[in-house]
């Protein structure tokens, strides 16, 4: 390490395809690691927190043009989109690395060009399935019937000339590695995962794809671009200024990769750590995946669908609770924090996250700080007391939380870190019962000395406790926790607290505090329906999402035109009333709509709405795409899997229930009854219908 460079706490979140917009799923790892390099500073040690967007992907370039956007604005706007989304919530990363930047090229560039100089780097051919949706190559074994078994995913047959990554040669030094380091993969059970899948044998890799005009070039062959996760993992060494930068060694290794589960066991735990093997760089400390939030109904996990933008939720909380934005902001991000059992899966609802806040935060919280300060001043005239005496029983318990929170966010169990400080706040609401300040001061108002000694033991328990909290929860809510220590008579700014602030005592007897404000007024209105949560995001007309949504993304709005035909909707029962109205067209007009023959590869229900059917298609060779078709009450989706249709394939793509579809399956109308159409005697795919 160069002298004088201090090494900072390095950590991580995973950056985000600019396919679409951020929601609850992707600000939640984003605010836990904001969480996480927070508390760090709160420990004293200087963290160093990066976030940013994965823009190379074909999927990300086949939105655009899905949108109709020029890919570079298309992937500046998201981009933007995200940072904008990022500061509303507090995130404040050290930096925003966007894989398009010309520091990150060339870098990448520069580690391909190692490894092949390594002999880690050959040229072969590529023969198997991708999925443009998980970006991810899948042999045999991991498809069926042109679905990837893992992610539900459709794939693509590919056969391209690559270069492939020696990966198979690193299997045994990853567990070696997994062995010597306990504290590396985590949780536990996780690593367990890890081991399974480097057991089964690593193959080596392809890590370049045909240049379709998008990615970063192959240094010295133009005609491939790197595989796009073989170019985002580099991401994390960039930002270091590795090679040239003779510092980068400050901040490298990362000490944390934080990510969803999704994307932990074959790239962050494996390719990954592999990767820096073959150039003899020090590997990540620890890497971390949590669980996916899951929505009722929505099967297997892939909720991104169906998760509400960030903003929208905490604009949401505002308006209900009066709240300001920023306070909300800080609301959602305890809630978030909160919900989520980290490492697991949770089930995510609206709903709950805003009874939680009422009980948690407005209940909890807000009534042990208002009672105490309102009582302060009318008791002792807004002045801390001087108590002859600490509680001995609070304060052993605020140790104790102290140590518990330390543990807990130690383990990345961010939720049970709250839950422990709220053991706290819980007990200070009881004990405030239990001791019943105003009795107290009632018998020291007729001069009872001891009374008046209880009093102040009462009081300044009750604030010493809510100032002990409010620092705390500084790494998750930095402005409302300046807010409780503003009532409580403390003005400091969040990030100069430190670890040593958490100890009993230090609330000065004689200060003053401030005029006590409800920082998290209540909510009335709990009750969430479906055009509460379509206006939240993900299924709101206005927003039209550019690609089937994969977890990390919400719809994108003003991307597309959204007064466009419906596609895919509940097929219409052609208007009997109507027909003389329709005039005759042209054979040049009818030729405008393409009509192609699909293949159904697979069908699901779509969570909370009876008529709709989801449906993935092959239109063509290279052509999969997800169809929302009104037809579940005609047709149980094991019965429609293999089938052939007719699709309309040049309908503009149209979101329905946070869903794009992008086609629509002809039918004929039986008594409003869909009976959908097939050739006579299967066709390839995507002949042509006329
Ligand atoms: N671009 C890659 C990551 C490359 S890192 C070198 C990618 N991007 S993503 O946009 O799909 O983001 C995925 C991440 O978003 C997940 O790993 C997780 O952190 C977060 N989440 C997305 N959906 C989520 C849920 N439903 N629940 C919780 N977190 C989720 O993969």
């Amino acid at each position: 390490m160069t002298v004088g460079t201090e090494k900072k706490y390095y950590i991580t979140t995973p950056i985000y395809y600019v396919n679409g917009l951020p929601h609850v799923g992707s600000a939640l790892t984003t605010i836990s690691c904001d969480v996480l390099a927070r508390y760090q500073r709160l420990l004293g040690n200087d963290a160093y927190f990066l976030t940013g967007t994965d823009e190379n992907a074909p999927k990300v370039q086949e939105a655009a043009a899905k949108a109709g956007v020029p890919v570079l604005d298309f992937v500046n706007r998201l981009a933007e989109a995200f940072e904008d989304c990022w500061k509303k919530l507090h995130i404040e990363p050290n930096d925003f690395i966007r894989t398009t930047e010309p520091r990150h090229l060339k870098v990448v560039q520069e580690f391909v060009t190692r490894l092949k100089d390594a002999g880690y780097v050959y040229l072969d051919t590529y023969e198997g399935w991708y999925s443009v949706s998980d970006e991810t190559f899948f042999r045999d074994s991991e498809v069926k019937e042109g679905i990837a078994i893992e992610t539900g995913k459709p794939v693509v047959r590919v056969q391209e000339e690559n270069y492939f990554f020696k990966l198979s040669a690193f299997g045994d030094r990853l567990l070696e590695h997994i062995e010597a380091n306990p504290e590396f993969l985590q949780p536990e059970f996780r690593k367990n995962e890890v081991i399974g899948f480097i057991r089964e044998g690593l193959r080596d890799m392809s890590i370049t794809r045909a240049n379709k005009g998008w990615g970063i070039p192959v240094p010295g062959d133009g005609s491939k671009v790197i595989y796009v996760w073989f170019d985002a993992l580099i991401n994390y060494l960039a930002v270091t200024g590795w090679p040239d930068d003779p510092n980068w060694e400050s901040r490298w290794p990362a000490d944390l990769h934080f990510m969803g589960k999704e994307i932990f066991v074959r790239f962050h735990a494996t390719l990954w750590p592999a990767m820096l093997m073959a150039l003899n760089l020090p590997l990540p400390k620890q890497v971390y995946a949590h669980g996916w939030w899951t929505v009722q109904g929505a099967k297997g996990g892939k909720t991104g669908a169906s998760l509400p933008h960030p903003t929208r939720l905490t604009q949401l909380i505002s308006d209900r609770s009066g709240a300001d934005f920023d306070l909300a902001a800080d609301a959602q991000r305890y809630l978030l924090c909160r919900e989520m059992n980290f490492g697991l899966d949770t089930e995510y609802s609206v709903e709950n996250c805003l009874r939680r806040y009422n009980t948690d935060l407005a209940n909890d919280l807000g009534n042990l700080l208002n009672r105490t300060i309102n009582m302060l001043a009318k008791f002792c005239d807004g002045v801390v007391p001087k108590a002859d005496r600490h509680d001995t029983e609070i304060v052993a318990l605020a140790e104790q939380v102290r140590t518990e929170f330390q543990k807990s966010m130690k383990e990345f169990r961010l939720n049970t870190a709250l839950e422990t400080a709220w053991k706290l706040v819980g007990r200070m609401n009881k004990y405030i019962d239990e001791r019943a300040p105003w009795a107290q001061a009632k018998v020291a108002a007729s001069g009872d000395a001891t009374a008046a000694n209880e009093l102040a033991v009462t009081l300044y328990t009750s604030l010493e406790s809510a100032r002990v909290v409010g620092v705390l929860v500084s790494p998750f809510m930095p402005v409302a926790s300046e807010a409780v220590l503003k009532q409580l008579g403390i003005s400091t700014s969040s990030q100069t607290l430190r670890w040593k602030d958490t100890e009993w005592g230090g609330l000065m007897p004689g200060s003053r505090t401030a005029d006590p404000m409800p920082i998290f007024p209540r909510i009335q209105e709990l009750s969430v329906d479906d055009d509460v949560l379509f206006a939240l995001g993900s299924a709101n007309p206005e927003h039209v999402s550019t690609e089937d949504q994969k977890e990390g993304t919400s719809p994108v709005s003003d991307m597309t035109n959204s007064s466009t035909l419906p596609i895919g909707s509940p097929i219409p029962p052609p208007d009997l009333e109507a027909k003389e109205e329709i005039g005759l067209i042209g054979i040049e007009d009818f030729m405008k709509v393409h009509l192609q023959v699909a293949e159904i590869l697979a069908a699901e229900p779509v969570p909370n709405a009876t008529k709709l059917l989801r449906l993935i298609v092959q239109a063509g060779e290279d052509d999969t795409r997800t169809i929302l078709a009104g037809i579940a009450e005609y047709y149980t989706p094991e019965e429609l899997v293999g089938r052939q249709v007719v699709v309309v394939a040049n309908l503009q793509p149209r979101k329905m229930r946070g869903i794009e579809s992008q086609g629509m399956l002809l039918a004929a109308d039986l008594d409003g009854r869909a009976i959908l159409l097939k050739p006579d005697q299967v066709v390839p795919v995507g002949s042509r219908v006329r």
